[in-house]
């Protein structure tokens, strides 16, 4: 069945859209707690120079292999060259990973918000609330359902107007309170040592492992190596100037995570005195700090409400396009009807996501490669598979389709400024890189070496 491809109605709806997709909560719950585990300042620098040569170059890559093919990522590397079409299906694994585990987060990101609505504040500000909370065996379930149903409703009835209205809404309103909030956390007594950690790079904080994790963040963040962008691409009008848009997802995908940053991590100074251990948190850091942070501000019940609700939502455009996603490739593949593959999706969903709710608590004491269910979800999309994916649309671009390919796409109407540091990074920089990467990343959780 031939579907009909509609497109952004212009420039900005793109841009709009990519950004709501990328936008999500690996800004603002994911890049925080990887900020501060993994040096801060030393981890935001990084962060930045990946952003504007890796992030830079694969996104343009994928937004022209989508413009170029009219093709999803399956159907794209398929018409360009038939031996390569593995490519797509191994970027549609990664969001059928993502989605459980994501969901778990938008769980506990809806408990926040009920918490803070029914003005539980200070208790959700003490210290242990958390642990006992994703600790339980039913309440998490719960919320963590409710989060996959809200999001297959979305996708059941078709993702049209309304959701990008929302976002149109509501998305300058979250940049609005993150940035205050930001200026609230710096200002409280302090503060400033957070803020030099966070901002300052430290070389002695320096090891392969911030690399490793700035990396694998800027993949999860920018919504790249698992064909969503070449989905959007293949939705984009030609007369739009694509090295431009991608200039400006970046920025805007980076500007909402640098200041969720700044956010938090000074933040934990000021609670928590900046010991090892708090910096340390690791995926609940949203949760136990920022609940502080309003108990300890004027009106910080509504803050905190509104501010959970906001990221509720970025949550939700983030998931639905997740769930979007694999919902489209079911549909194409096994044939099957939108509403019959939504159902299926969200069952399957829900039972993957169990484990990752489970190792909280009940399951705890499973542990594979060391690490909760959650973490290893994590571990296999962003460090395992999105290198790969990556690497392979770098070797496939670099010198298979070759860089003229997507340069000729750039330049239908616009010139192209970073060709020469395009060319450059996809065939050379970024493969070598990726595989290091890879390859250390995996000796590393097999426990054959540290890093
Ligand atoms: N980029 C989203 C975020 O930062 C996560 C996401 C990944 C969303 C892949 C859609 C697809 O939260």
């Amino acid at each position: 069945m031939e579907k009909k491809r509609s497109s952004f109605s212009g420039k900005i709806g793109f841009v709009l859209a990519a950004a709501g997709s990328a936008v999500g909560l690996g800004n603002l719950w994911r890049f925080p707690y990887l900020a501060a585990r993994y040096g801060g300042g030393i981890f935001l620098l990084v962060y930045l120079i990946l952003a504007v040569t890796f992030g830079f170059t694969l996104m343009t890559a994928e937004i022209c292999l989508g413009r170029k093919t009219g093709l999803s990522a399956i159907g794209a590397f398929q018409k360009l060259n038939k031996k390569y079409s593995f490519i797509g299906y191994l970027a549609a694994l990664v969001p059928i990973i993502i989605l459980p585990y994501y969901s778990v987060i938008g769980g506990w990101v809806i408990k926040y918000f009920a918490a803070f609505i029914s003005g539980q504040t200070q208790a959700a500000a003490k210290d242990g609330y958390f642990e006992a909370f994703i600790g339980q065996t039913g309440e998490p379930i719960i919320w963590l359902a409710v989060f996959v149903l809200a999001t297959a409703v979305v996708v059941f009835l078709g993702v049209e107007k309304g959701i990008e209205k929302a976002s149109k809404a509501l998305m300058p309103l979250l940049v609005l309170l993150t940035v205050g909030i930001a200026i609230y956390s710096v200002c409280l007594p302090g503060a400033w040592d957070g803020l030099i950690y966070y901002m300052k790079p430290d070389l002695k904080h320096f090891s392969f492992t911030t690399v490793v994790a700035a990396m694998g963040q800027l993949f999860y963040s920018m919504s790249l190596a698992m064909g969503i962008m070449i989905t959007y691409g293949s939705y984009m009008k030609k007369e739009v100037n694509l090295e431009k848009s991608v200039a400006q997802i970046e920025f805007f995908d980076t500007g909402i995570a640098f200041f969720a940053g700044m956010m938090i991590v000074p933040a934990v100074f000021v609670f928590n005195g900046g010991d090892g251990a708090a910096i340390n948190a690791g995926p609940g850091l949203m949760f136990v700090t920022l609940p502080k942070v309003f108990d300890s501000m004027p009106l910080g019940t509504v803050v905190g409400a509104l501010f959970f609700v906001l990221v509720l939502f970025a949550a939700l455009t983030s998931s639905i396009s997740l769930m979007e996603t694999i919902v489209s490739i079911v549909q194409d593949k096994l044939h099957w009807g939108r509403k019959l593959s939504a159902i299926v999706i969200t069952l399957f969903t829900l039972a993957v996501a169990l484990p990752s709710s489970l190792g909280f608590g009940r399951w705890s004491g499973v542990q594979p490669l060391g690490m909760s269910f959650l973490d290893f979800f994590d571990f296999i999309s962003n460090s395992i598979l999105m290198p790969i994916v990556a690497f392979l649309t770098c070797i496939f671009v670099g010198f298979v389709v070759k860089p003229k390919t997507i340069i000729d796409e750039v330049k239908i109407n616009s010139s192209f400024r970073r060709e020469k540091l395009f060319v450059v990074m996809i065939k050379y920089i970024a493969p070598v890189c990726l595989i290091i990467i890879l390859i250390s990343s995996i000796l590393n959780a097999l426990g054959i070496i540290t890093i």
